[in-house]
């Protein structure tokens, strides 16, 4: 039997061992923030804290949130005002001249109310800069992952968690939500990373969360093997078909 704290869970320990290629990717989304000192950022996501961190050497005062008690208490570790808070239902009120977010709006299907949120969180003027998985993101691994439930009925129907919009509907929905959109783009990212194992294991959690460890294991053997055909190449190893979309809003 898997213990509770298995299922659905981020571990900051296991993420930051094989998921640290996240953390260089915010680089150049930190730079589209471009954070001055004396602001005030919340940092939506914020993981273990390491960019929020860089956010705070401009000067600007971070507020960084996440879902996940273990990436929360890292991050206070590092000396951050980290807080426990969804992004569908955040506790702030036009109080942030911008709000940051890499790598976690893919997690959140309810994108309308999580919108609707950051605009609430914004003071008028402030800026909404986010980088998060696009239309086409990750589709081999996503394709992967159908074809062993597939194959294995007794795994029952697959359930994907995630949102990747393209950039007409992200757009549109700022715009409805009072944005104005200053600049958005998806840019095919293909990203360096361990053993898509070690992926799977981190990042295919809720999808797997009912099948038994034997089951598991056979399902990320099987994706493996799968993906080994589009994914891995001796000269370059394994890389993750990431599509992203980088967008910066402005609430109005
Ligand atoms: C991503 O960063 O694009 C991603 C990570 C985990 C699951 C799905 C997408």
């Amino acid at each position: 039997m898997k213990k509770e704290e298995e299922i659905n869970e981020w571990h900051a320990d296991k993420y930051k061992k094989h998921a640290g290629f996240v953390t260089k990717m915010a680089l150049p989304v930190i730079d589209l923030l471009a954070p001055k000192s004396g602001e005030r950022i919340l940092d939506l996501g914020c993981g273990e804290g390491t960019p929020a961190l860089e956010i705070e050497k401009c000067g600007a005062k971070v507020v960084a949130v996440d879902l996940s008690d273990d990436m929360v208490q890292k991050a206070r570790e590092k000396g951050l005002d980290a807080r426990v808070a969804n992004a569908t239902d955040l506790p702030f009120e036009a109080e942030f001249d911008a709000v940051f977010s890499n790598a976690t709006l893919h997690w959140v299907p309810q994108s309308r109310l999580a919108v609707q949120n950051i605009g609430k969180a914004l003071k008028k003027g402030g800026r909404f800069v986010a980088e998060f998985g696009g239309e086409g993101n990750v589709q081999a691994i996503r394709e992967a992952i159908e074809t062993v439930f597939a194959r294995h009925p007794e795994y029952g129907k697959v359930e994907i968690p995630w949102y990747f919009p393209n950039t007409e509907v992200y757009g549109a929905l700022l715009k409805e939500e009072g944005f104005w959109v200053e600049y958005i783009e998806r840019i095919p990212k293909p990203s360096p990373i361990d053993d898509i194992a070690n992926w799977l294991m981190l990042f295919t959690n809720g999808i797997t969360a009912h099948l038994t460890q034997e089951q598991e294991a056979q399902f990320r053997h099987e994706a493996r093997e799968l993906l080994k055909e589009s994914l891995y190449t001796e000269e370059e190893g394994w890389v993750a078909d990431y599509v992203r979309i980088r967008v910066k809003a402005v609430k109005v």
